[in-house]
């Protein structure tokens, strides 16, 4: 099987990440993680990365001061040294320029804790239960250079129950991106799931 070569950026824990390597290590799985980049040298993830055998490389932000796409482009020549054919954000903490989202568009899959187009941006469990929702959870979409307003390819929900607070919440909602972002990457890689050429809200299988 030709496998997609596969990057993941991360800059925190990594357990989105993990979800991701793990899922690649079966036979039959669609794509191969080659390669784990961090904007943060001291992410954890890193290690958990290099742990599970992984290759990882640190493009720090910091030396880039406000040179957005300076930054962008020692990434990407990381990105390409590594013959890299799909970009998986994982907790990427990092707002990415147009440049970078046409050089990777219909390549470029983020996980957001939130049903999108609700909640776009941080903190969207302390937003959710401020909104009083019953229903909660995470999506998986292309990105585009609007934030979090990519073409969904997968999605699913959790209930909100009466005790349940932000880190409640957050736990599940978790557990869920853990189970739909592997799912999003398979039917990416296998090539289901494309991002339309129009400005379509959904991803066409
Ligand atoms: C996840 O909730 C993800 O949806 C959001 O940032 C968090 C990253 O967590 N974009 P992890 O680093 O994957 O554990």
């Amino acid at each position: 099987m030709n496998k997609k070569r596969v990057a993941i950026l991360i800059s925190g824990r990594g357990s989105n990440m993990m979800a991701l390597i793990e899922a690649a290590r079966a036979r039959d799985y669609p794509a191969a993680i080659v390669l784990v980049v961090s904007n943060r040298p001291e992410a954890v993830g890193l290690g958990r990365a290099r742990q599970a055998g992984i290759a990882t490389a640190v493009v720090d932000h910091a030396p880039f001061g406000d040179n957005r796409e300076a930054f962008e482009r020692a990434l990407d020549r990381v990105l390409q040294q590594h013959r890299v054919d799909l970009v998986c954000l994982a907790g990427f903490m990092r707002l990415l320029t147009p440049w970078f989202v046409a050089r990777w568009s219909g390549r470029m899959l983020n996980i957001h804790p939130a049903l999108l187009p609700q909640f776009k941006g941080l903190h969207t469990h302390r937003r959710a239960l401020e909104a009083g929702v019953k229903r909660h959870g995470a999506t998986v979409h292309f990105v585009v250079s609007e934030m979090d307003a990519g073409p969904i390819v997968e999605q699913a929900s959790i209930a909100v129950s009466e005790g349940d607070t932000e880190e409640t919440l957050a736990k599940r909602v978790l557990e869920v991106e853990h189970r739909i972002y592997p799912r999003a990457l398979r039917a990416v890689a296998e090539g289901r799931a494309k991002l339309p050429p129009s400005n379509s809200k959904a991803a066409s299988y």
